[in-house]
């Protein structure tokens, strides 16, 4: 892996964009910011980054020999990731927030942003991964102050005297990372991870509604398959989500 440090960027996913789009990016190339000043979330969100208070890193990948439709399982693996290095550097218990948001005492600490751009015959040029982790922030904007956490405040909350380094935070991230990664190019999908991940779905055994655009519905959220689809217990029945646009909330909340 090669990392880079920038204090400040635009975007750590754009910048490895720009790089590729030009043949000059070697693969697990990691570029990671101390803030960024156009930093992506999902669904056309912004996502902020305040400076060196959070981890704002991105890799790049060329998985030419996965077929493109099984390449958004990179993304709850990535959540795994997450997962992996808060409770190994910290003892902390995360939590997974189907698809991809990893939680803290049901809050969200991390967002994952995973783009794939389109090459030919159904393959992808590459793969570019974005993570956002909340490290030192203290105060959130009013609008997610209730549902967002950071790796400092919950360590606070629970009287440990753990001291977060944004860096180690990275360096734990991909390196859990490029382990799963491995076992993902083997079985292209995400058995090496299932039941860590299973295991920490905040939803499982709860109701939840599916924001589908065309007809939401609830049921109660079951686990996740080895392709990443949510299976929920509907009245009618158990039905599969898979779309990555489709959102889920707890009844009455975010989780
Ligand atoms: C989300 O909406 O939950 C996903 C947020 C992803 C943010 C990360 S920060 C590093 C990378 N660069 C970006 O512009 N976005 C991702």
């Amino acid at each position: 892996m090669i990392y880079e440090y920038f204090e400040e960027i635009d975007s750590t996913n754009d910048e490895l964009k720009r790089r590729a789009s030009v043949g000059r990016c070697p693969e697990f190339t990691v570029v990671s910011a101390g803030t960024q000043t156009g930093g992506r979330g999902r669904s056309g969100h912004t996502w902020s980054s305040p400076a060196k208070s959070s981890v704002s890193t991105s890799m790049i990948f060329y998985p030419v020999d996965v077929d493109m439709i099984r390449l958004p399982r990179i993304t709850p693996m990535a959540a795994v990731a997450v997962a992996t290095a808060i409770e190994e550097l910290y003892g902390l218990s995360a939590q997974i927030k189907w698809p991809n948001d990893v939680l803290l005492n049901g809050k969200k600490v991390c967002g994952i942003l995973n783009e794939m751009i389109p090459g030919e015959d159904g393959r992808a040029a590459y793969v570019i991964v974005g993570i956002g982790v909340n490290v030192h922030i203290r105060d959130f904007p009013e609008e997610i102050a209730g549902i967002a956490t950071s790796i400092d405040l919950e360590l606070e909350r629970i009287g440990s005297a753990f001291a977060t380094h944004c860096e180690d935070v990275t360096k734990s991230i991909w390196e859990a990372f490029y382990r799963y990664f491995q076992s993902f190019l083997l079985t292209e999908d995400l058995s090496a991870v299932l039941d860590f991940y299973n295991e920490r779905l905040i939803n499982r055994g709860r109701r939840v509604r599916i924001l589908d655009p065309k007809a939401p519905y609830e049921g109660e959220a079951l686990c996740i398959d080895e392709t990443g689809a949510l299976h929920v217990m509907t009245d009618s029945g158990e039905r599969i989500v898979d779309s990555g646009e489709v959102s889920v909330r707890g009844i009455g909340g975010y989780v």
